[in-house]
């Protein structure tokens, strides 16, 4: 099959690795003739395990082929489906402009012969609709379409296998002939088939994440009960899990969530309840908790230390990213630089986006972990990266000015770090 994605982000890009991997020809629509270039060259652009190997095949085999042109794209594809970006608006509600403004150049170079376009940019409910409706404006009278929501759910840093070996993949479209070519495109992957109406499918992506998010932060708000009364949240929470119907996965309490999705989508689904009436303050309440956790964090920190100046371990919104999008990490050194403290801090991936980000002298980013540590009165761990679960106790406590650690994952076990000399805080632990 013959498919066009407009757009090349986490979503798009990996995609249309992914869909070329499995024998399609893909056409990548951007707009940046840079980024174009790299991704030609077989550069990601982004950091995601896999996938340069993926895109370098697939460029190599000719099934996958970047353009900023819709005219030499859309009228040969049977599916295009719409990835670029919505991001949120001061108010909170997701910014559609660049789904619209695409819609209207698909619907401008559509051929004539039938095709689905389908978004698979996470939008509010009824946005499908419009994209139909600008669709149907702009495009010639010989050429048939059918819209539907094709919503997808990769993690970053498992992008590739989430999309490969989905737990479900849904379909949303009134028109019986976008759902089969949707169910022939994704024949190949395992995983539930969910077809429904394009509501339904708009709405399963922001419950998802939403459901996601609200399971963090009632762990992160049980932390904060833990911490005043001397129960250990994991304990609690492993408790708490073994009831088959709560379960423990994505119940675990930190500095909180970040990343471009939860925060971005329960924001938009709060907006999206405002503006149909709907009572959101279960909603309001998980964006409120999880800011009170990294804000509870930092308060911490300054309770407890002395000096002024800390170590950071760990930058990225988590692990296997470089990804710094509405990091707790960013917070907690804004708020630190703010106090005037000095900071060094180390992450595997997301530096140099940090760098983009804060460009104040006194925080200094070195290139492994344990150069961190030097003349610092405390170690702030931000990310759980594999490569810090195992810390070398004495080298930390040489080093360090003064042998204090503040684990906001939640990552080592508080009796051996207590046992190995630390002066050691969890979250929600004792
Ligand atoms: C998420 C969804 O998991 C994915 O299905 C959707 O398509 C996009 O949004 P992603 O943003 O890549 O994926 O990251 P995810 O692994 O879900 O983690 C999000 C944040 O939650 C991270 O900051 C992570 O540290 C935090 N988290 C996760 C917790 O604080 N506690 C947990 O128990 C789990």
């Amino acid at each position: 099959m013959t498919i066009t994605v407009v757009g090349h982000g986490y979503v798009g890009l990996v995609s249309a690795c992914v869909f070329a991997d499995s024998g399609n020809k893909v056409w990548v629509i951007g707009h940046t003739p840079e980024k174009l270039q790299r991704l030609k060259n077989g550069d990601p652009i982004i950091y995601e395990p896999g996938l340069a190997e993926m895109l370098k095949k697939n460029l190599k085999a000719g099934r996958l082929l970047f353009t900023d042109s819709y005219e030499e794209s859309i009228a040969k594809s049977s599916i295009v489906f719409i990835t670029v970006g919505t991001p949120p608006k001061k108010d909170g509600s997701a910014d559609l402009t660049a789904v619209y403004k695409v819609a209207e150049s698909v619907a401008k170079n559509l051929g004539d012969k039938f095709t689905v376009v389908s978004c698979k940019s996470t939008v509010p409910v009824g946005t499908n609709l419009e994209v139909g409706k600008i669709l149907h404006k702009y495009k010639s009278k010989k050429a048939t379409i059918a819209v539907a929501s094709c919503p997808e759910f990769l993690r970053e840093g498992s992008a590739i296998s989430d999309t490969v070996v989905p737990d479900r993949v849904v379909l949303g479209s009134n028109d019986k002939n976008a759902i089969k070519l949707l169910l022939e495109l994704h024949a190949t992957f395992p995983g539930k088939r969910v077809v429904t109406n394009l509501p339904s499918a708009e709405l399963i992506k922001y419950a998802s994440n939403s459901m996601l998010a609200t399971k963090i932060s009632f762990a992160n708000l049980i932390s904060f009960y833990c911490e005043q009364t001397g129960a250990d949240v994991e304990m609690v929470l492993d408790a708490v899990g073994m009831d088959k119907r709560i379960g423990r996965t994505f119940m675990y309490a930190g500095v909180g969530y970040g990343g471009s999705c939860f925060p971005k989508d329960v924001q938009a689904l709060t907006d999206t309840g405002k503006n149909l009436n709907i009572d959101v303050s279960l909603l309001e309440s998980v964006e409120k908790i999880n800011h009170r956790a990294r804000k509870l964090f930092v308060d911490k920190v300054l309770k407890h230390i002395k000096g002024k100046s800390v170590a950071i371990w760990g930058l990225a919104f988590k692990p296997d990213t470089d990804d710094i999008r509405f990091a707790p990490s960013i917070y907690v050194v804004q708020r630190l630089l703010k106090e005037g403290f000095s900071i060094k801090a180390y992450d595997a991936a997301a530096m140099s986006n940090v760098r983009k980000l804060i460009s104040d002298p006194k925080l200094i980013l070195v290139d492994e972990p344990y150069s961190a540590l030097d003349g610092a009165d405390a170690l702030l761990v931000l990310t759980e990266w594999n490569e810090f679960k195992t810390l070398d106790a004495s080298k930390v406590k040489k080093i360090l000015k003064s042998p204090i650690l503040f684990d906001g994952r939640n990552i080592y076990d508080p009796q051996k770090m207590r046992a190995d000399g630390f002066t050691y805080f969890g979250i929600g632990r004792n």
